[in-house]
């Protein structure tokens, strides 16, 4: 099975870039089913009722999330319904909002997991590993992947050598920068980070001039999405079959 896990999708922009070009990644990487971690569309924060709707109509299967997950209050209205496909960090300790995410693709269940780091993360979390050991116990599944969100490579790669051969994918979020560093051990895929699907003339997706503007001046402003009209689409293609799970980079540039 072929899998396309987009990177955070930064500004309701990109819905539109999405719209425009993932049938045609789908068709080249012969994609069965494409994930996405969402923590950015809406604003460059959070996610809309309204832009989860527009992604998933592109054919987007799932979604997880990230230290944005509560932008936007309004996520709290439709999260918990039942066909709501978004998963948000197993480890924010709410009781609140779907912690694994059961995704069918013909005879074959996939397990979604979004997990936060605790490094340059100054909101409550509970352990990563500890939360995701509980999960295992009751997580029934042909496949599981995780969505590590954070900052740190090197708690994205303890966590993937602890969990492999336990899970089937370990990719991360965040970041916005997509590394290099795409390998398989034990059977088991892992990136320390994914990339970002958002401007390419821009800081991590944000306008470039309003964040030079905060590192010279100290002053936070809120930051606005960048549009310079060039995008990148960066993730990666999982091809999990049970034996011999392989993991490739996508980073696509177009105008927009
Ligand atoms: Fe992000
Ligand atoms: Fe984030």
């Amino acid at each position: 099975m072929k899998i396309l896990y987009l990177g955070d999708i930064v500004g309701e922009n990109m819905i539109d870039v999405l719209k425009n070009h993932l049938q045609e990644i789908k068709q080249e990487y012969k994609i069965n089913i494409v994930f996405a971690n969402a923590e950015n569309v809406s604003s460059g924060k959070g996610l809309t009722e309204k832009h989860y709707k527009q992604l998933k109509s592109l054919g987007i299967a799932a979604f997880t999330m990230g230290n944005h997950t509560f932008s936007k209050k309004e996520i709290f209205d439709y999260m918990d319904k039942e066909d709501v496909t978004l998963c948000i960090p197993a480890n924010i300790p709410t009781k609140q909002g779907k912690k694994v995410l059961y995704v069918k693709y013909n005879d074959k269940v996939i397990a979604l997991v979004n997990m936060m780091g605790r490094v340059y993360q100054n909101t409550p979390l509970d352990d990563p590993f500890k939360t995701m050991d509980n999960l295992l116990n009751d997580i029934k599944a042909d496949y599981i992947i995780v969505d590590f969100h954070g900052d740190a490579t090197s708690e994205k790669k303890a966590f993937f050598y602890d969990f492999a051969g336990r899970v089937s994918a370990v990719v991360g979020s965040h970041t916005h920068t997509q590394t290099s560093d795409n390998m398989v051990y034990n059977n088991t895929c892992f990136i320390s980070d994914m990339g970002m699907v958002g401007d390419y003339n821009s800081i991590l997706g944000d306008d470039i001039n309003m964040v030079i503007e905060r590192f010279r001046t100290g002053v936070f402003t809120p930051l606005k999405v960048a549009k310079t009209g060039e995008a990148i689409i960066s993730g990666v293609v999982l091809d999990l079959n049970g034996n011999k799970n392989t993991i490739e980079r996508v980073y696509k540039k177009y105008n927009y």
